[in-house]
Parts: C-alpha cells; structure tokens; sequence
C-alpha cells in the first residue's frame, strides 16, 4: 500500500491508496474504538459493497448508522444535503461523529459538505469508488452541491481526516463511469506532465482493460500531481485553477442538460477539445500537439463531439457565472503544450463560439 500525504495550512492527511488494503490496520487510524459514524452512500454502492466495508467497521468496535442516497449527478442538491443533515440531528450525532462517504464524486461532494457545516463542522473520510473521485473528487477538500444555474455553486472547502482508495472498487465499475474517470486522468497529463502523457499514449489499453499495475500507478500519479498543487493553494487562489482545464465548457454542457445525460468525465473531455481549440485558434501550440492530444482522448473512447442539440451560444450562460469567471468576464485554462497550460483572462465570446463550433461532427 502506498501512503501519500498532502499538507495544507490547516490540516495534513493520508491518501491511501492500493489494493485490498482494508486488512491494513493503518487505514483506519482515524477512527477510535467507540467511535460513531454515518456511512455515507447509494443505492448501487450499497448492494456492491456496503456489507463488506461495515464489516471492517463493526470489527473495529466502531458504530455505524447508514444513510442511502440515489443514484447520480443530479441528485447532487441542496436537498440532499438537508435530507443528512435530519438524519444527523434525528440519530443524535454530535461534534465527535465522523462521517464516512463511500461513493463516487456525488457522494464525497455531499458529504464533505455537509461535514463542513453540521454543527459548525465535524470529521470525515473519503473512500472512493469510482477512478474519477480516486484521482481526483476525494482528494483536496472541494465540497459542495450543483445549482440549475451551475455546477459545484455550493460549496466549501473542508479536508477528510484520511482518503482510502482501494482498487477493487473498479472491478463494479461500469465501462462509461471507467472511460469518465480516465478523463480527468488524461487531464493531469496534458496539464502537468508530459513524460506521463507519453505513458498514457502507450498504455491507455491496460487502463481501459483494469490492468492491475497501470491502474496503480495511474492513480498515484495523478494523487501524487494533485497534491502538490492543493498544498500550495487550498483555495484555487492561482495554481489550483490548473486542475481545470475543460472544465469551464463540460460543466456548461453538464448544467444545460441538467446533470442527466452526460457524465462529468465525458463533459470534461469535449471540454478539453474546446480548449484546444482556443488555443489552436489563437496559434498558442502546435498543430502536432493539439493532435496527440484529442487522439488520446479519443483512443480512451471517450467523446470528442460537442453534444448535436447544444447550440454554442448556450454554452455563454453557464461559463459567465464560472468560478473562475471575474464579472462576467470568462477566464479559460488552454494548454500550450503537452505538460504546459496558461490561463487566458477576458476571453472574447466569439473565440469560444468558433471553438464549440469548430467541435461539432
Ligand atoms: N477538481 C479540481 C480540484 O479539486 O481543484
């Protein structure tokens, strides 16, 4: 098992991450014997795995009282978080119960938000079990919930005490929740790192098919990237944006079609296209980069298509109220070259519409 730790001005935790690795005592050193907990969950994770994961729980001599959400992006809401909320206050947990999310970004998302705010704030971990929230959801203390008006509006920022990501979660996972979290995986490497993108080229078969290894060290990877830049800016004040690239259009496209169709991965892929093309429009990389890039993308099977029935201009009413967005004025994250990004500020309208326009099949 490999322990990762990311250090913040406030707080310093473990990312486990490995194989099995609930039998490794040390993952559990957050929780004390008598010890109360929610697990936090869905309908589909609960079946798959919940049983198994109480289990480690109950032999630790840790209490565990359950709360089951539904499925999916869309339930991502303020309700949601009221729903756990009464269903704290109702088993009477207090300042000292820690809440567990066992799910995917929805479910960490929901319930890191609602451990920022019950209470004033109380304890919880992260076990992920999608490959999105593995290399990317669980880690850095995003919280929050989508608004109609746009995606993660709601939030906070609150650390987990612990990340445990256990690979044998991916072997549930369907292909399309797979292909969503080698997205944001593909991500990093544009961004970040161009000798891992390279890897990625030549092995992004071995990622598709769970293989074993690659699987491993892609997540530590990307762990490994983001921490480094969460320790240095918690509060995406600078280098944080960087882990944003196609962002800004996905969560357009994942807003318009109202968190239902098109999973964030999926989204955040066109949305990568988009950016490239901005930057291809702008003559900021090279035709042969910007080329390797949509191939990755497209050899991860993933979608390089703007959705048919989003018109470009619908694309405007989403990234004007942007995080990264100042007044109104859009602000995108383009890649310059492989491993490199820049941030453009006041990106004129008519560039993102000849770029979203430019992805349509
Ligand atoms: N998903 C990007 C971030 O955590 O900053």
């Amino acid at each position: 098992m490999k322990k990762i730790f990311l250090q913040t001005a406030s707080h310093t935790y473990p990312v486990n991450i490995g194989c099995n690795i609930f039998n490794a005592q040390n993952v559990f050193h957050p929780f004390q014997v008598g010890d109360r907990c929610v697990l936090v969950t869905n309908h589909t994770i609960s079946i798959l795995w919940k049983q198994k994961i109480v289990k480690y729980f109950l032999k630790k001599k840790i209490s565990v009282d359950e709360f089951i959400l539904s499925d999916g992006e869309n339930y991502k809401t303020l309700n949601s978080v009221h729903l756990l909320l009464t269903f704290l206050l109702k088993k009477l947990h207090d300042r000292n119960s820690m809440l567990v999310a066992l799910g995917g970004g929805v479910i960490g998302d929901i319930t890191g938000f609602a451990a920022s705010i019950y209470q004033r704030g109380i304890r919880f971990v992260q076990i992920p079990t999608t490959l999105l929230s593995q290399v990317d959801a669980a880690i850095g203390g995003k919280t929050g919930v989508n608004h109609e008006l746009g995606k993660n509006m709601i939030g906070t920022f609150w650390q987990p005490e612990s990340v445990i990501t256990d690979i044998n979660f991916l072997s549930t996972l369907p292909y399309k929740q797979l292909i969503s979290g080698i997205s944001e995986v593909i991500k990093y490497a544009i961004s970040f790192d161009d000798a891992f993108f390279q890897w990625l080229e030549k092995n992004i078969k071995k990622i598709l098919s769970l293989e074993l290894d690659s699987v491993l060290y892609c997540i530590q990877k990307c762990c490994e990237l983001k921490i480094n830049i969460v320790s240095t800016d918690e509060r995406e004040k600078s280098s944080r944006l960087l882990l944003n690239l196609g962002h800004t259009f996905g969560h357009a496209i994942e807003a318009y079609f109202e968190y239902s169709s098109w999973l964030h991965g999926e989204a955040v892929a066109v949305g990568m296209v988009m950016a490239i093309q901005v930057s291809k429009t702008l003559g900021m990389i090279n035709t042969n980069n910007a080329k390797r890039m949509i191939n990755l993308i497209k050899n991860a099977d993933l979608p390089i298509y703007a959705p048919q029935d989003m018109c470009p201009e619908s694309y405007l009413k989403y990234m004007v109220r942007d995080k990264k967005s100042y007044s109104g004025n859009i602000q995108l994250i383009i890649p310059i070259a492989i491993g490199q990004l820049t941030i453009l500020k006041n990106v004129k309208k008519n560039i993102i519409i000849s770029a979203v326009k430019a992805c349509f099949k």
